[in-house]
């Protein structure tokens, strides 16, 4: 989908749809005055039948109005005094309403009212993504006449958003370029994780780096298992052991940054099908452990974000890639490994493996040695009992990066929240016959997953973000959300502009 920022005469244009913005309490935004005066009195007399009323999210969608060309007039509710939460709102239905018509294209004018807390760019942004979002469709392993129900409602195809004022236009139009390198992002990582994992191997996610390096410019290096084993990386290659598909540890590189500017790592678990290894995991709802590669594809995301909005940055992301399967040569519980660090590991529960491979691409990442590295991953079911769908985990021990994160998060509309990696749970690791065990009891498994990572980053300023509750959604909207692209290529460009 292609929007454009222009500023038509909304009485006189000719669109599939023309969507404007209703207040509440006969407050009146500049484009429903123009269109009450062109319909002689449309606005008004729905909102006295009771048809609108304004509310933050509600739509009304008037199909042939008279005296203005559109072909429908979308009025949609944004609040007295709309906040920026009013606004997503907004946007939100904006764009589930437009893709539930034929409509393939519209004029919207919501961005030129005022939201309280969010400048034009982001109005701009918020509305451009939830516009893309919403046209995300994953179609490409239906066929025939399924195929053609996925595609329906996905057709719009361009959208003209008409700024506040003609000097607010160019920081509508940044807000839009910002909008759709996310978007660009969040759906290469929302394709990669709704694939399944007997397509989407190891292997494919190394193709697909590889594609990167000729559509994005992206350095891009693939070590194979002969070449992990002679790194010493016993922790990955354990979890690999069970696996007819090889490992693969996949580097890309965005060097937008000065060549001796310190870059920003991105680590992404990779694991394209987690069923447990010998650790088995019960039957129900196995299919979903195809997203524990969600972490990895999120990075992928935010490389494509950062090169397409070239960003004067260098950022590494790193993929370490392998499925998690029961088989005579699995890793058995009991088993100690001994990682690239040297450090040794007590392996207790197989189904642990994410911090696994992990380690070592932690341990593989110091010889950047990163201004900041972010690690992003699925690792545990605790995760979504401590906070669910809403929030992403955030540990770190460094404060400043955590608050940096956490605000990026909050601008980005992907939020985190921090949690804590306090001393008193690292002992719940101890091992009595290695270094350390791979799992920390029953009790705060998000918590004692950071703690195992931290053990692996202490000459780094790092942080973790959980993802297990936030990368996908189950039931009826079964699917990848593209999160935390979104929190993620925000602190990349706000590094950048800092830089
Ligand atoms: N990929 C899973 C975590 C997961 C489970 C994410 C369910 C989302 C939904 C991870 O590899 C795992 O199996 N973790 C275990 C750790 C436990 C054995 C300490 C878990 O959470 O049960
Ligand atoms: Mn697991
Ligand atoms: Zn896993």
């Amino acid at each position: 989908m292609k929007i454009t920022v222009s500023s038509p005469d909304i009485t006189r244009v000719h669109t599939h749809c023309l969507v404007i913005p209703i207040h509440e309490n006969d407050r009146w935004s500049a484009s429903a005055r123009k269109v009450e005066a062109a319909t002689q009195g449309l606005i008004s007399t729905l909102a006295k039948a009771g048809d609108i009323d304004g509310r933050p999210g509600t739509v009304l969608m008037t199909p042939a109005p008279s005296g203005i060309n559109a072909q429908r007039l979308l009025l949609v509710g944004v609040g007295e005094h709309p906040d920026a939460d009013d606004f997503a709102r907004a946007a939100a239905a904006t764009a589930q309403r437009l893709c539930a018509t034929p409509a393939t294209n519209a004029v919207v004018t919501l961005a030129e009212i005022s939201a309280k807390g969010i400048d034009p760019s982001t109005r701009a942004r918020v509305l451009a993504q939830a516009l893309h979002n919403a046209t995300y469709r994953f179609n490409q392993l239906k066929t025939g006449a399924s195929k053609e129900a996925v595609k329906r409602g996905g057709a719009l195809t361009r959208v003209t958003l008409v700024p506040g004022s003609s000097n607010t236009a160019s920081v509508t139009r940044a807000g839009v370029k910002e909008a759709t390198a996310i978007a660009n992002g969040m759906k290469l990582a929302q394709d990669l994780g709704n694939l399944p994992g007997n397509l989407c191997t190891p292997s494919y996610l190394a193709t697909q780096a590889r594609k990167l390096s000729r559509s994005h410019g992206l350095g891009v290096k693939i070590l194979d298992e002969a070449k992990m084993k002679s790194l010493k990386m016993g922790a990955l290659l354990s979890v690999s052991r069970g696996s007819r598909e090889p490992a693969r540890f996949i580097i890309m590189e965005h060097r937008g940054g000065k060549s001796n500017e310190a870059p920003v790592v991105l680590v992404g678990k990779g694991i394209t099908f987690d069923a447990g290894g010998i650790s088995l995991k019960p039957a129900s709802a196995m299919d979903e452990m195809k997203y524990d590669m969600c972490g990895g594809a999120s990075v992928f995301g935010a490389l494509v974000a950062a090169a397409e909005l070239q960003l004067k940055l260098n950022v590494v992301g790193i993929v370490p890639s392998s499925e998690n399967l029961p088989d005579g040569a699995a890793i058995k519980p009991g088993d100690i490994v001994t990682s690239m660090s040297g450090k040794t590991i007590e392996i207790l529960n197989t189904d642990a493996e994410g911090r696994l491979v992990l380690c070592d691409a932690l341990t593989y990442a110091e010889r950047y040695k990163p201004a900041a590295i972010i690690d992003i991953a699925t690792l545990t079911g605790a995760c979504v009992v401590a906070l669910g769908h809403p929030a992403t985990a955030l540990f770190s021990p460094d404060d400043a990066l955590a608050e940096e994160l956490l605000a990026c998060g909050n601008l980005a509309r992907d939020r985190a929240w921090r949690m804590p990696l306090w001393e008193d749970y690292q002992k719940q690791l101890n091992s009595p016959f290695a270094d350390m065990a791979n799992i920390g009891g029953r009790t705060a498994g998000a918590v004692t997953a950071a703690c195992f990572l931290s053990r692996f980053a202490t000459k780094m300023t790092w942080a973790h973000l959980d993802i297990a509750g936030t990368a996908w959604h189950s039931g009826a909207r079964k699917g990848s959300t593209g999160r935390p692209v979104p929190l993620l290529t925000r602190f990349l460009i706000n590094r950048a502009k800092a830089g």
